[in-house]
């Protein structure tokens, strides 16, 4: 009864509710609640979309004063109060203090639109039409970007080949990834096309909390530099301070030639996104890449809210603090429950992987925390690694019981 509506009339495409059965009403910080009240603690965030809370009062706030008159709600790509006031807190708070010169683009609502503008633009720019993406990567479901997409399931989906991408191994595989790249980029009979782009994610969130080392950042760095390739960070999910720095590369001093940004960008978990783009290689003509949700300025004015409470609340050392007891807690009382469990993690994106001893012990996990209230989702190669991402605003205290739930019910499923 409770889920007839949904199983009756919605498409059998939906997924994270098949995980959760419950019909959720109210949200608040890192808690959510059923249409009966139930109350589950919340360490996935909206797949990273609400690193501030759910409905976080102060960006909320803003969103409401906004809404209380007739301030203009879509405007295209317009120019608007609200969205020169989301650039210049940008470029104010969040740019120049990090010396970054980057000029904004406003793409269409999702994470994989504003994938495919960085992707046309790197291929426009250097006339190529190969990338490099790397095993494990995720970066959307549009065409372009599910080509630099690397699971099976979703590659699948496409029903068309999927091409002009060449994938490369991430960090720390079984393979020196660094010594592969240089070797097919300078071997004139590896049989790879020169790319437009190497596109990367600092820290792989659906391939299974792969965290590359700030040494191999800067490798890739060097041979974009080297070779006259395109650098694109996707920060869609563990950009806005989910790694401890509000850009997740900031740890290795690099400087990509674009970064993309979604989810949490726009403060709240509204729809919005931006790729940032060294000024010399902004070269579209005036919509060549176009989109009618480009001018969504409740996102834009809950951007500037978000990007002033991040800096306000000094959000990146509470960040370090909780993250410690993060680390101390999965290292101390999860990784001892079986020496085939491995942790991986940085910040406030941890992963518990569970491959070592059999990957379908991931999802029972998922339905055993469920069953104790709290929402966790599988990532990686055979869905077999739990992913640990609360709001970046979690209380301590939640927190806390939130890891006392994930130990419970990983002891239940072992
Ligand atoms: C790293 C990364 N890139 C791209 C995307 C695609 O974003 P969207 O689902 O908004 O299209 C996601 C979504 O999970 C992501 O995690």
């Amino acid at each position: 009864m409770m889920f007839e509506t949904f199983e009756k009339y919605e498409s059998n495409v939906r997924s994270y509710c098949r995980k959760y059965p419950v019909v959720f009403d109210e949200a608040k910080n890192a808690e959510l609640f059923s249409e009966q009240g139930e109350r589950y603690i919340d360490f996935l965030a909206v797949a990273g979309s609400v690193n501030y809370g759910h409905n976080n009062p102060e960006i909320k706030a803003a969103v409401l004063d906004y809404l209380s008159s007739d301030r203009i709600i879509n405007a295209l790509d317009m120019y608007t109060k609200a969205k020169r006031e989301f650039i210049e807190a940008l470029e104010n708070l969040i740019l120049i203090p990090r010396k970054l010169d980057y000029k904004v683009m406003c793409c269409g609502s999702t994470g994989t639109n504003a994938i495919e503008a960085a992707l046309k633009l790197a291929r426009k720019n250097t006339g190529r039409t190969n990338v490099f993406a790397f095993s494990g990567a995720f970066h959307g479901m549009s065409m372009g970007s599910l080509a630099c997409t690397t699971d099976r399931i979703s590659r699948e989906g496409a029903g068309v080949p999927l091409d002009n991408v060449s994938f490369m191994p991430y960090c720390n595989s079984r393979i020196d990834s660094i010594e592969y790249l240089k070797e097919v980029l300078e071997d004139d009979h590896s049989g790879f096309d020169k790319p437009a782009a190497v596109i990367l994610e600092t820290v792989q969130a659906e391939g299974g909390i792969n965290v590359a080392d700030a040494e191999w950042l800067k490798a890739v760095r060097k041979i974009c530099d080297d070779h006259g390739i395109v650098m694109i960070v996707d920060d869609i999910q563990v950009g806005n301070g989910r790694t401890g720095t509000f850009f997740s590369f900031e740890r290795a001093g690099i400087v990509p030639d674009m970064v993309v940004l979604s989810k949490s960008i726009s403060g709240l978990g509204m729809p919005m996104s931006i790729v940032l783009v060294r000024p010399e290689l902004d070269i579209f003509r005036p919509a060549e890449h176009n989109g009618t949700f480009r001018g969504n300025q409740l996102a834009f004015v809950g951007s500037k809210a978000g990007i002033e409470y991040y800096n306000n609340h000094n959000l990146e050392s509470d960040v370090k603090r909780k993250s410690a007891i993060i680390e101390k807690f999965l290292n101390e009382r999860i990784a001892s429950l079986d020496k085939r469990i491995s942790i991986r993690g940085i910040g406030f994106i941890w992963g518990i992987d569970l491959n070592g001893i059999d990957p379908k012990l991931a999802i029972e996990c998922v339905h055993k925390a469920f069953d104790n209230k709290l929402i966790l989702e599988v990532a990686g190669r055979h869905d077999g690694v739990l992913k640990v991402m609360p709001p970046l605003t979690i209380e301590d205290n939640v927190l806390v019981e939130g890891l006392e739930i994930l130990e419970k019910s990983i002891k239940e499923v072992l």
